[in-house]
């Protein structure tokens, strides 16, 4: 149920905007689409991995391609200077009702965003979890914003012709629309799209929860869901959404096996065509060697001189040496969510062959306590070549992109990856296990052509690893080579713009079948339309 309060609630109102011409043609040459992205974390509001890269810049991308778009996410207490009030509305979830606050913000000119403030949801330590524990409260959490982005939706003058689910925290969606909660009849026309970031992270929960998040009466949702010892949020959006897309091509061919498909395969395979991998872009003006704000210098693939500036910057922002021969030697950097998924147990296990190599290493990161551990004795044993910095830290992961030689990746699996597109615009030369997006965005080197953008390792083992690390390095010593490699990657363009475009082909599918669902002409229906009242 969703009870609009004093407001009418228009989002492009409350940024001061005058709505859209609906007529309007969007690049394509086909209608403009009027597109929600339901997310849990977006920069600058929130961040703990990729997500919110992509969710920002693919936002701003689309609405460059001449769509409406807006965004809702909570608003969480690292995000409380965020955005100017704008408005309460009361949203029931199941049996309860919650108080929220929306706040207005926008990114660049044209992507409205609303935060959503619940303080006793969302005002807390952590995003997910706090101290090594998910919150026990997830579901309401993230079915509240699910519910409200519904509520913001159906409430608009003209009904979103896409909502766009991001990962488990945002897959009911696509189950309420396709349950027709009370309150959602204007979204019957809307289409719903899921793109799965990471099928780790599945959102399984008792089924109990069901019957609080209202959805416990709706007919097949709990058998549907059932996964594992509970139900999982992500299988909901991958059954009940119109189309289903990932963050690489790669990934995409991965899940549908046993192997990478973490028993949600079955579900994946079933959706067969409607399933496609989209590579992730990159925003390439807060990702810019030429501009970047957290360098000491600009550099570009044409002057690379100021990138040594930066491996000085970097160094004695760790507070190794900056003696001629540490400034001299390879530098390699790791910036990374400090889990299973990133390959540490790979370097766990070669650790202090590491420091037996003539390199530095310089690593960023944050997570479970046995992995940090494992950085910081190693740092604690080898002072003068290994950096350690515990933590999140924007303008540190900038620095470390620009001032390091090299860039570790071993991930034992990775959906896309966004620090290996970074580096590659850096001029950090990657270091890969072939999995996922790593495997479709990085070249391996041939010294023989001069081709390629980085090194790549396909058996998920510390020797493979360790011997990709000393043919880099081994490369590295031959100054010609390495700035062909580096040239090669900095030359790429991994722009949003062609990976925005695919999106659209999916929408527009996507809108085909919410419209065929719906029995016709739900799509055109005009501002304010009562068709679905
Ligand atoms: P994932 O989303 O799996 O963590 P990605 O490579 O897609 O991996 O994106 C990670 C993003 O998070 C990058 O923007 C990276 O710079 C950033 N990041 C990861 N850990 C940290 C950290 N400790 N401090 C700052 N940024 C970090
Ligand atoms: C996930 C994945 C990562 C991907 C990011 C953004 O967190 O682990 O590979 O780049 O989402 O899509």
């Amino acid at each position: 149920m969703w009870s609009k309060g004093e407001v009418e609630y228009d989002d492009r109102r409350m940024s001061g905007e005058m709505p859209p011409d609906a007529a309007a043609r969007a690049a394509d040459g086909e209608a403009r689409l009027r597109v929600v992205m339901v997310v849990s974390e977006a920069v600058p509001f929130a961040k703990t991995g990729g997500l919110a890269d992509v969710s920002s810049a693919f936002s701003l991308a689309l609405a460059g391609l001449g769509h409406d778009v807006s965004l809702v996410l909570p608003r969480y207490r690292e995000a409380a200077d965020a955005g100017s009030p704008a408005g309460r509305v009361t949203v029931t979830v199941g049996e309860v009702a919650y108080e929220v606050g929306l706040f207005a913000a926008s990114l660049g000119r044209d992507v409205r965003v609303t935060l959503l403030d619940c303080p006793p949801l969302y005002d807390r330590e952590g995003l997910y979890g706090a101290g090594g524990r998910d919150h026990p409260d997830n579901p309401a959490r993230f079915g509240l914003l699910v519910r409200a982005a519904l509520g913001l939706g159906a409430a608009a003058p003209e009904p979103p012709s896409v909502i766009h689910a991001h990962d488990w925290q945002a897959a009911l969606g696509p189950v309420m629309l396709s349950a027709g909660l009370p309150g959602l009849e204007r979204l019957r026309g809307s289409a719903s799209v899921q793109t799965i970031h990471n099928l780790a992270y599945q959102g399984v929960f008792p089924p109990d929860c069901l019957g609080a998040l209202g959805l416990a009466e709706a007919a097949g949702v709990a058998s549907t869901l059932a996964h594992k010892t509970g139900v999982s949020f992500l299988k909901g959006g991958i059954v009940y959404s119109d189309a289903v897309t990932t963050v690489s091509p790669g990934y995409a061919r991965e899940i549908v096996g046993a192997e990478f498909g973490r028993g949600l395969d079955p579900s994946l395979r079933e959706r067969g065509t409607s399933l496609t991998g989209i590579l992730n872009g990159i925003d390439v003006d807060v990702w810019d060697p030429t501009a970047d704000p957290h360098l000491p210098a600009p550099f570009s693939a044409g002057d690379l001189e100021g990138k040594r500036a930066s491996k000085r910057a970097v160094i004695e922002c760790y507070g190794l040496p900056t003696d001629e021969a540490t400034l001299t030697r390879p530098l390699v950097g790791m910036v990374s969510r400090m889990v299973p998924q990133k390959g540490l147990d790979l370097l766990a296990e070669i650790s202090d062959d590491l420091a037996g190599l003539d390199a530095t290493f310089v690593v960023l990161g944050t997570g479970m306590a046995e992995y940090q551990a494992l950085w910081q004795g190693l740092a604690a044993r080898h002072p003068a070549q290994v950096g350690v910095h515990v933590g999140f830290d924007e303008a540190r992961a900038h620095l470390v992109e620009g001032g390091a030689d090299l860039f570790l990746m071993p991930s034992r699996f990775e959906p896309c990856g966004l620090n290996q597109l970074y580096s590659l615009r850096y001029g950090t030369v990657p270091v890969v296990r072939a999995t996922g997006g790593l495997a479709d965005t990085v070249r391996p080197f041939d010294p023989a052509t001069g081709q390629g953008t980085g090194f790549v390792f396909t058996e998920y083992s510390a020797a493979a690893l360790m011997a990709s690390l000393r043919a880099a390095l081994a490369v590295f010593g031959d100054r010609a080579a390495w700035r062909r490699i580096q040239v090669n990657g900095m030359a790429e363009d991994h722009s949003w713009d062609v990976s925005a475009r695919e999106y659209v082909k999916v929408y527009r599918r996507a809108v085909a079948s919410a419209r065929r669902r719906a029995g016709g002409t739900a799509e055109q229906a005009g501002p304010g339309s009562t068709r679905f009242e």
